[in-house]
């Protein structure tokens, strides 16, 4: 096999290739914005140049004398939609500034008008020729701003945030040994997926029709329902493929309803195809985030206390929180722990989920601080962690249902090469070059949500999934895929797999890594439905439920004694005994812990996950282990990152070629957000200065060298029937503090806030 196809190990699936490989490398996958309209009008955005104020007019002469302009939409004429709440606190949005809606501007960047137009380029030109005259208040617009507020999370948003504590943490840190206080800081980052955030909307009839990338179909058509108020059922929405998304488009921005409501008024469809630059301010963005960092620690290593505070910028009406505590106060074994979070309410555009929202900046803080309080007590980091391993989290002193930190640091550490660092910093050189070696712990807690699939058997053994899942370059067809063709026992290529259509069986967001877990869980579960029919008919008299009950696990709809069986079906004599030619199952499956209201919400787009560090009795989490060599000239210094090892353990690997695939795609983003990643904003106007993909710092090739994914095997019966623990989110946790902890190693400077950039060395 090769590198991209990783041989299989124990409990993995086939490395098969992506089921839309052919179509996306042709040319033939249609991404929202390629969806044929008849006779569109487009629409072009006018956003805010002010972050804060009122508008008092605006003169629109000269854009409508524009030829091909259609009408410009201002709050002075636009249809009043509903408020509807933000997507953490039970509702569907990314944010409850609502466009259109008054003279008011929230945000910079806000949109503030549409210009409707029968070509794009007349609807860019005549945008470009509305003049607003606004009455600008001051904006306050990050940490330190004067006029921000800032105080608990409340309502809602409490869900998604927890302050953990146990033991007594200012006893325990008072008398500690060893001691640690430190502060970290990241910055405002965008996600900036290939795909710009394109909607179209098509009405026929009462029926509206939506082409958008979304993480969320059904929240998508129950968000734009509500805003509109009108029925969901008379929204769908579609989207086969999504050109990327990494939380961007989990929930439903304004942008949506507004499109829909002009389509209405026009009476013909309505397509936008947003700029770059928009995007930073239209939808979503990783919060700014500080820390404080305790640990106390015994001289042999072991924590005695840990408190962690955080605070996260977040807009001035949402408390948008991601709270990562609940992960950074569980990871290692302590007995007295204390965290806080809070929000800093700003005048900024309301930030939203990024890849592995929590863990991305908490664990830059705690293992960067884990790092520090190795080389204070002069240990070797990993045998820091070792020291600290724990199968139970100390806040509830519940198990994890499988842990392979130690097994990752250890496979990882070989490959890798750790033996050969030299403990002292700045003691390792090649010419000019300071060579560092750094590592991290990363996790991702595992998640599940309700689902509900359609699977269709014929006689000649092809198969027909149907479920509203997503594609958003995470293998969802595939994996989707070679879960059906398992189960039913016929070959991956019998599998036809329909997702991204809210009219197919709900799916949850594509989000917090659980899709493959909980859509794979489902279809399992619907496939064995059909075997179940398929041995009844050939087996009438054989009591098929009663042994169903012994491999029932996690509580689930009883799973067909044949299916874990493996035993050969004879699916031909089966038909026949049925006297059909085709055998069709829906399903709606949910994960233990999940509540009661599960399946109405699912239908509602409204997500009921679990997992993580919120299950009653247990604690899941995926773990991996990340190594960075980094080389830095001591003249320029320049950062160069030869290396990067990755050891990884996340239960069921459904395809190791594309969750390879995802694993190293974590790992690189990992370095760039480390090394690259910040959007730059002028705290005076509340502006991203560098909202484009020239001025946003990315990687190219040429900074990504040798990248290496090691996959461990790992049993997990107590997370889901899929045995699977999300993948989607896990690489990229670690890799910040696996490289200021290189950086150290390699120059004696410890980098405290993210991005590291040469201009930041002092040595
Ligand atoms: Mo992910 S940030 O949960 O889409």
């Amino acid at each position: 096999m090769s590198i991209a196809a990783p041989e299989p190990k124990a409990n993995m699936g086939q490395p098969v290739p992506r089921y839309d490989a052919v179509a996306k490398v042709t040319g033939m996958a249609k991404y929202a914005a390629d969806m044929p309209l008849a006779n569109p009008a487009y629409a072009y955005l006018v956003t805010s140049a002010i972050a804060k104020g009122r508008i008092d007019s605006f003169e629109l002469t000269e854009a409508r004398n524009i030829r091909g302009v259609i009408d410009i939409v201002t709050h002075e004429n636009a249809e009043k939609l509903k408020d509807v709440k933000l997507f953490s606190e039970g509702g569907y949005m990314s944010t409850t500034v609502q466009p259109l809606k008054s003279a008011d501007v929230a945000h910079d960047g806000q949109i503030i008008a549409v210009v409707l137009a029968d070509t794009f380029e007349a609807g860019r030109e005549a945008a470009h020729r509305v003049k607003v005259n606004y009455r600008p208040a001051t904006p306050s617009t990050t940490f330190d701003s004067p006029g921000t507020t800032s105080g608990p999370a409340k309502g809602q948003a409490s869900r998604f945030k927890e302050d953990p504590k146990v033991g007594d943490f200012a006893k325990a840190f008072d008398e500690a040994e060893v001691k640690i206080t430190a502060s970290y800081e990241t910055p405002t980052q965008h996600h900036n997926p290939m795909e710009l955030f394109a909607t179209s909307c098509v009405w026929t009839g009462d029926n509206l029709t939506i082409y958008e990338p979304s993480q969320y179909v059904y929240g998508l058509k129950n968000g734009v329902a509500a805003q509109l108020g009108i029925d969901a059922d008379k929204v769908r929405v579609i989207n086969y493929y999504v050109g990327g998304a990494f939380g961007s488009k989990g929930s439903t921005t304004p942008r949506t309803a507004i499109m829909a409501s002009l389509a209405r008024r026009l009476n013909r469809p309505v397509k936008l195809v947003p700029t770059r630059d928009q995007g930073f301010t239209i939808a979503t963005y990783r919060a700014e985030t500080r820390h404080q960092i305790q640990i106390g620690a015994n001289r042999d290593g072991k924590l005695v206390a840990l408190r962690h505070e955080g605070a996260e910028v977040s807009s001035r009406p949402d408390a948008y929180v991601v709270g990562g505590t609940k992960t950074t106060t569980r990871l290692y074994a302590c007995p007295n722990v204390d965290s806080l979070v809070s929000i800093v309410h700003a005048d900024r555009n309301t930030p939203g989920f990024m890849r592995s929202p929590p863990e991305v900046p908490y664990l830059f803080a705690l293992e960067s601080a884990m790092d520090e309080l190795a080389v204070k007590l002069n240990m070797d980091p990993i045998e820091l962690r070792r020291v600290n391993d724990t199968m139970k989290e100390p806040i509830g002193g519940k198990p994890y249902t499988s842990r392979s930190l130690m097994a990752c640091f250890d496979e990882g550490a070989r490959a890798f090469g750790w033996s050969q660092r030299s403990a002292a910093p700045k003691s390792m050189t090649d010419g000019d070059w300071l060579v560092g070696y750094g590592c991290a712990t990363t996790c991702y807690p595992t998640q599940m949500a309700p689902a509900a699939a359609r699977v269709r058997l014929q006689r000649d053994g092809r198969v027909r999934v149907e479920i509203a899942g997503h594609e958003i370059g995470n293998g969802a067809y595939t994996v989707i895929g070679q879960a059906a063709a398992e189960k039913l026992g016929v070959p991956f290529e019998n599998v036809s797999v329909h997702i991204g259509d809210s009219d197919l069986p709900p799916a949850p967001v594509a989000g917090g890594s659980n899709s493959t877990a909980s859509t794979c869980s489902a279809v399992m579960m619907v496939c064995d439905q059909i075997r179940q029919r398929l041995f009844r008919a050939l087996m009438p008299n054989e009591s098929v439920i009663d042994k169903a009950k012994e491999t029932v696990g996690m509580g689930q709809t009883p799973v067909a004694e044949s299916a874990n069986s493996g035993r050969p079906l004879d699916r031909e004599k089966a038909f026949d005994a049925l006297g059909v030619s085709v055998v069709e199952e829906y399903g709606e499956w949910k994960p233990e812990d999940a509540p009661k209201d599960s399946f109405r919400a699912m239908q509602q787009g409204q997500v009921r996950i679990v997992g993580g560090s919120a299950m009653s009795d247990k604690i899941a989490y995926a773990f991996g282990a990340e190594f960075v060599e980094v080389r830095i000239d001591k003249w320029t210094h320049e950062i160069r990152i030869p290396r990067l090892v990755g050891a990884f353990a996340a239960g069921h690997i459904m395809n190791p070629r594309t969750a390879r695939s995802q694993l190293m795609g974590g790992l690189i983003w990992g370095m760039s957000s480390a090394l690259l990643e910040a959007t730059e904003l002028d705290p005076r106007y509340g502006r991203y200065v560098n909202d484009n993909l020239a001025d946003y710092l990315l990687p190219v090739n040429a900074d990504v060298q040798d990248v290496e994914v090691i996959m461990l095997s790992e049993q997990d019966d107590h997370i889901n029937p899929a045995g699977v623990k999300g993948l989607g989110e896990l690489a990229n946790v670690g890799t910040n503090a696996a490289v200021c902890n290189a950086i150290f190693h390699a120059t004696g400077q410890r980098i405290r806030k993210l991005p590291v950039r040469l201009e930041n060395l002092e040595v």
